[in-house]
């Protein structure tokens, strides 16, 4: 068999190859701990000023109200991609593919939105603008998902605030890349798979048992990523990796159990795509490799997974739970 992996990377001239270590741990751990002496210079994330999500970077637009008045005219299958009535809860919302979806909910028809997140300043000007644009209540939630008791708190006062959650997207996630498994700290490993696995089986845990006392059902969506299926390279990013495998077979497993409370569990697996977490000036060569991985050449714009979200969130997929489906430009068919 061909290997295109190799093929490209020996095509590739030496400015596009990988660049020195990148360490984005976005969210400090929960009690300080040390972090490990990187090899070579380390690029940290700089936090976005807050300001309108519109010149922030994401993506250039505003969401647009959904109008209601239009619902009756629909025919019934593009009725079923419509999400009147249904409150969501978004984590990580407060931007990146999270703030994306979140806007999409709104365009589809949502009723409430509740953004979770640690960035309080993104968060509440993110809920601020979705409320203004979208016209539907919207509120910012700070909430680390890796705690247990907050999660809780947070999803009975979201209940108590915007009504029973319907939908949830569990976009919440950090990533150290560039980390040779041989040096990788044990603390900064735990705390990944934290965040990016038990902060989203808590909140999804959460939010089921509202939903199975409401007994009206949902759909639970889990981000995991081509990284949980194919090792990534040139970048060593061994605890990722392993938590997104995780996350794909957590929301499977889901799947099965909550299927009989009519709620559906599905996992989006994206390539990669051009949010603030890769958007870094050491990764522009790094960036022009992956794009030369991918078929259609380029990266995923933010709002590139808004569709599959709604669908997910929808009735139109009533008949979907445990899948994990890609978006990734192709990436996975080499
Ligand atoms: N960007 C990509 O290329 C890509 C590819 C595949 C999968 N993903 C996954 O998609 C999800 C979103 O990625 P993104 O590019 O939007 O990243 P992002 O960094 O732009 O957004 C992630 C958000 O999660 C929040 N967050 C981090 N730790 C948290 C915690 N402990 N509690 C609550 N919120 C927390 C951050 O504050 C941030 O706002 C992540 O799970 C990521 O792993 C991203």
């Amino acid at each position: 068999m061909i290997n295109l992996t190799r093929r490209l990377r020996h095509r590739l001239p030496p400015s596009l190859l990988p660049t020195p270590i990148l360490n984005r741990a976005l969210s400090a751990p929960i009690t300080p701990t040390p972090k490990p002496k990187p090899e070579v210079p380390v690029a940290r994330h700089t936090e976005p000023k807050p300001q309108r999500r519109s010149g922030a970077g994401d993506v250039g637009r505003e969401a647009v109200a959904f109008d209601g008045g239009v619902v009756p005219g629909l025919t019934p299958t593009m009725a079923r991609f419509t999400l009147g009535g249904k409150v969501a809860v978004v984590t990580g919302g407060a931007r990146g593919l999270g703030w994306n979806m979140s806007q999409a909910l709104a365009e589809a028809g949502a009723q409430a939105i509740a953004l979770i997140d640690v960035k309080q300043d993104l968060g509440d000007a993110a809920a601020a603008e979705l409320h203004s644009t979208a016209g539907i209540p919207v509120r910012f939630y700070r909430v680390d998902v890796r705690d247990a008791k907050a999660v809780a708190d947070a999803v009975a006062q979201i209940t108590s605030d915007l009504g029973s959650v319907d939908i949830v997207i569990n976009s919440a996630g950090v990533v150290d890349s560039n980390i040779k498994a041989e040096t990788y700290d044990a603390a900064m490993f735990r705390n990944l798979l934290d965040v990016n696995l038990t902060g989203s089986f808590l909140v999804s845990q959460a939010c089921a048992r509202h939903m199975i006392t409401a007994r009206a059902g949902g759909s639970i969506i889990f981000l995991s990523s081509i990284a949980g299926s194919r090792v990534l390279h040139p970048q060593q990013q061994c605890a990722y990796n392993a938590s997104k495998a995780a996350v794909a077979q957590l929301a499977k497993s889901l799947a099965a159990e909550w299927a009989p409370h009519s709620i559906r569990v599905n996992t989006i697996a994206p390539g990669y795509m051009d949010t603030a977490l890769n958007r870094e000036a050491l990764l522009e060569g790094q960036k022009k490799h992956w794009s030369a991985m991918t078929p259609m050449g380029r990266l995923g714009r933010p709002d590139e997974l808004n569709g599959l979200a709604v669908f997910l969130a929808s009735d139109a997929s009533g008949f979907v739970t445990g899948a994990e489906i890609l978006a990734d430009g192709g990436y996975a068919v080499y």
